[in-house]
């Protein structure tokens, strides 16, 4: 009985595996013969002699050509898919509602603006730029494009702009002589009426506006170094007047407002300021020096090289802009590094620091060049506890390394970001290996 049952078993057990043998069998027919039918149907059709495999085949100039072009069109394609990957950005600060600004940057595509924007985007606050590109570039802010905070604007700030914002940092203007000097005419524009148009929109919504005024105020300054009560020795109709008056005329509208409207200012007179993203071609003598440097040209000294000229930063400039526009201050205040160094001695530092075997040359100075520029920044310190912590070699040594990165970049991709810590540092270590 036993003996019966087991042969039972056996029996069925070999009867599923041979069953099973069979299904895998037919099975394996068909995908070998599918596969084989793809491989003919392929071959047939992407060979150019009517079926011919192409072991059998020699290409033509016209086979390769179209080869060329089909892959050139796959290259297309897979960039339009990459750019559908999400983009990965900086872990930015969570701020809750109450905590979280609305705040608009004039000019935030320029070289200030956008590490303005990038400081602000990495505390959490949500960020609108708006700029006409003028002397801002995309570039310079990219690398948030797409992200939930933010928002980039076309719009050239001579004309209104109705947008819902907590703050307005106003920073759009041409900045260095000659893109100030291109066209006067629109530089005078862009800081007369551009500012009115801030200043109406603050007053509408009830937004804090900080304007970035500047040192020119001062024009060829008598008085050394700088202080804020200092009402300045400007030249109306030479060739900086369209900067400088235009400048002067902004602080006078925001007090204005000020008083008329009650709308709440913040004034910057920003001194010299230098650092990555600035232009290649401004014509500054930071950026003439390096690139002159760098390219093994002669670094090219306007005058004897004896007027002197102190430059801070970036990264203090956006510090004292944050604190000066989160005081309770409404005077103007000088933002700047009163570290002052002679021409000469910055063409020397740089030439050392780039080490080529460029030479330096003297040429005529410059017309109403001034001679002296350093900020007594004694109000800054005291009302707003701010004072520039990055010193001058670790600066340029920065500078250095964008521009090096600029003159060898030749694709569009490669972006102009930095690591989220650069804008974070508060110790002295932080910024020692800047
Ligand atoms: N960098 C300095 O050393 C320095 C010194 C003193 C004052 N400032 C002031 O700081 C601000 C920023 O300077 P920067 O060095 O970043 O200059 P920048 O030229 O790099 O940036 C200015 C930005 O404003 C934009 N802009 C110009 N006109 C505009 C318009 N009509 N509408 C919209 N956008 C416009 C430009 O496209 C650019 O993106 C300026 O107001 C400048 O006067 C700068």
């Amino acid at each position: 009985m036993i003996r019966l049952r087991t042969m039972r078993r056996w029996f069925t057990s070999v009867t599923v595996i041979a069953f099973g043998l069979a299904v895998l069998f037919s099975w394996s027919m068909i995908v070998s013969s599918k596969n084989s039918d793809d491989i003919k149907r392929l071959e047939s059709h992407a060979s150019p002699s009517n079926g011919k495999p192409y072991s059998m085949v020699k290409p033509t100039v016209t086979d390769l050509k179209e080869a060329a072009d089909r892959i050139k069109e796959l290259e297309s394609r897979l960039q339009d898919l990459e750019l559908r990957i999400p983009k990965r950005f900086p872990e930015v600060k969570f701020l809750t509602y109450k905590d979280r600004k609305r705040i608009l940057i004039t000019g935030g595509a320029g070289f200030v603006g956008s590490h303005l924007v990038d400081r602000l985007m990495m505390e959490g606050h949500e960020v609108i730029v708006v700029d006409n590109y003028f002397t801002g570039r995309k570039r310079n802010v990219e690398h948030w494009v797409g992200h939930e905070n933010f928002e980039l604007i076309h719009h050239d700030i001579v004309n209104p702009i109705f947008i819902e914002v907590d703050q307005i940092y106003h920073l759009a203007s041409p900045a260095s002589p000659p893109h100030y000097m291109y066209n006067p005419v629109k530089t005078i524009k862009t800081n007369t009426v551009g500012t009115i148009n801030m200043l109406g929109l603050a007053k509408r919504v009830g937004a804090r506006v900080l304007i970035a005024s500047t040192s020119e105020v001062y024009g060829d300054p008598e008085v050394h170094p700088q202080p804020e009560t200092y009402w300045g020795h400007v030249n109306p109709i030479g060739p900086r007047a369209c900067y400088d008056e235009a400048k002067r005329v902004s602080e006078t509208l925001a007090y204005s407002y000020n008083k008329q409207e009650k709308v709440e200012v913040r004034v910057a007179r920003i001194f010299n300021t230098y650092g990555p993203r600035m232009h290649m071609n401004d014509g500054r003598v930071v950026s003439n020096f390096i690139l002159q440097a760098l390219t093994g040209d002669s670094i090219t000294i306007y005058g004897s090289g004896e007027q002197t000229r102190s430059f801070q930063y970036v990264t203090d400039l956006v510090d004292g802009l944050i604190k000066l526009m989160n005081s309770n201050y409404s005077l103007p205040v000088n933002l700047g590094n009163p570290d002052e160094h002679t021409i000469k001695e910055f063409a020397t530092i740089i030439h050392e620091m780039v080490g080529k075997k460029s030479t330096i040359t003297h040429k005529d100075a410059m017309e109403d060049d001034p001679q002296r520029r350093k900020p007594d920044i004694t109000r800054a310190t005291t009302i707003l506890g701010w004072t520039p912590v990055v010193p001058l070699e670790a600066g340029i040594k920065k500078t250095i390394q964008y521009f090096q990165g600029e003159l060898q970049r030749s694709k569009h991709s490669e972006r102009n970001l930095h690591e989220p810590s650069f804008y974070g540092f508060t110790s002295k270590a932080d910024y020692e290996d800047l």
